[in-house]
């Protein structure tokens, strides 16, 4: 029987540092474990607003993030930093979270260390490798190398299965993290934000920062914006620009100085989820604003032909419509007329979680690594 178990927690982007947020304060709380909380700093301004919304001051911080970044050099100089961490703390299972090159950089380090990898938001799939790129083979490798499976659906939990994670009893369906980030981030932090926002327009917020959508999509994506607000009098955007250069430049040449559509840096968590609950309407190809979204209650348009959250499209919260102008001008015109559409997609229950997941996951781990 060990005395504790040194958990290893490892993030470094925005969304898996909202994601992993709750279940650093949930192990925390747990007498059973060490928790260490390493982050990649993938992203450095959006993963340090997170921590300290969440008042989270990481053990170890590699401080990698480099302006314009390519996937080959953050790899590399992901392996080859966790691993010196992994050898001065030696772990008992290290925790990583969804699809990015942190996940894949660190499961695979982990896996190389032979240290016991626990991969949170597992067994998300399209089945296309090449959308998202590199997300879908980031987390069919994290998932393949990983020991622990907590699936956030039953989908996923079936994806994983179909996908040859052959011993059943590594994979257990969990809820997402996401909500649980959600439910205490709208209980313990009200935001009386405007956003600078026209309270007599009806508000439209936009994110859009996915590799697949660079170059022509966004470029689409931003032309149906601006004829948007050209048809709709009554309406207004609001685009938090993602920092990434390859969105940042061709947001700011389309859209900047575009009557009632406002371009803001990336908001902080907390104004953000006031931000969705004001909108009327959310248009992204956000993965965790696909999921955020139906629990508020605003309908969802996905900027993407296919996804891996296929549970809110099925429940009706959530539409794909790509990146192509026709279709993404006449759904958001339906929204804006039809009541009944409206009401039906805002009335969709979301399918994601009851925000216990994070507790689940730490019930789990202290049950089978003790
Ligand atoms: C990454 C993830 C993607 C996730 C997204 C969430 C990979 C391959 N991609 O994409 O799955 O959906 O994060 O946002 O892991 N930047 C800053 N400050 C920041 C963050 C980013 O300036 O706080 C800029 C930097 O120039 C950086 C660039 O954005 O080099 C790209 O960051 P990177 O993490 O490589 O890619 P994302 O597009 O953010
Ligand atoms: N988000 C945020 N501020 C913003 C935009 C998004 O806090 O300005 C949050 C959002 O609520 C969600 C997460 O960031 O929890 C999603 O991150 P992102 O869209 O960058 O990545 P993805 O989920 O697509 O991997």
């Amino acid at each position: 029987m060990r005395e504790k178990i040194k958990a290893a927690i490892v993030f470094g982007t925005r969304p898996e540092a909202i994601k992993m947020a709750p279940v650093v304060l949930e192990f925390k709380k747990r007498k059973e474990f060490e928790t260490v909380v390493i982050v990649t700093a993938q992203h450095r301004q959006m993963l340090d607003g997170v921590l300290s919304l969440f008042n989270i001051k990481p053990d170890y911080d590699l401080n990698l993030m480099k302006e314009n970044q390519n996937l080959w050099n953050l790899t590399s100089d992901i392996l080859l930093s966790t691993k010196k961490v992994f050898e001065e703390i030696k772990p008992d299972v290290v925790l990583v979270h969804g699809d990015t090159t942190t996940a894949f950089g660190a499961s695979l380090s982990a896996f190389y260390a032979k240290i016991p990898v626990a991969h949170v938001e597992a067994g998300l799939r399209t089945f296309d490798k090449n959308y998202p790129f590199p997300e879908e083979i980031n987390r069919v490798l994290a998932d393949s190398v990983s020991d622990f499976h907590f699936a956030p659906t039953k989908g996923s939990v079936q994806n994983l299965i179909n996908s040859g994670i052959k011993t059943k009893n590594t994979i257990y369906e969990t809820g997402n993290t996401v909500i649980d980030a959600l439910f205490y981030t709208l209980k313990n932090f009200k935001s009386k934000d405007d956003f600078g926002l026209d309270p007599n327009l009806r508000t439209i917020l936009l994110t859009s920062h996915r590799r697949e959508n660079f170059g022509e999509p966004l470029e689409n994506i931003c032309k149906s914006v601006i004829e948007l607000v050209k048809r709709n009098k009554d309406i207004q955007f609001i685009y938090p620009v993602h920092p990434n250069p390859n969105v940042k430049n061709t947001v700011e040449k389309y859209l900047k100085g575009i009557d009632r559509v406002k371009l803001i840096e990336p908001l902080e968590y907390a104004p953000f989820c006031s931000l969705m609950k004001k909108a009327e309407i959310i248009l992204t190809d956000s993965g965790g604003v696909q999921e955020e979204a139906p629990s508020l209650g605003v309908p969802v348009l996905v900027l993407r032909d296919e996804t891996e959250r296929p549970e809110a499209v099925h429940s009706g919260g959530v539409k794909l419509v790509g990146a192509n102008p026709d279709k993404i001008i006449k759904t958001v015109e339906t929204l804006l007329c039809d009541k009944v559409e409206y009401q039906k997609m805002a009335q969709a229950i979301n399918p994601y979680g009851d925000g216990n997941a994070a507790k689940r996951i730490a019930d789990i781990l202290i049950e089978k690594c003790k």
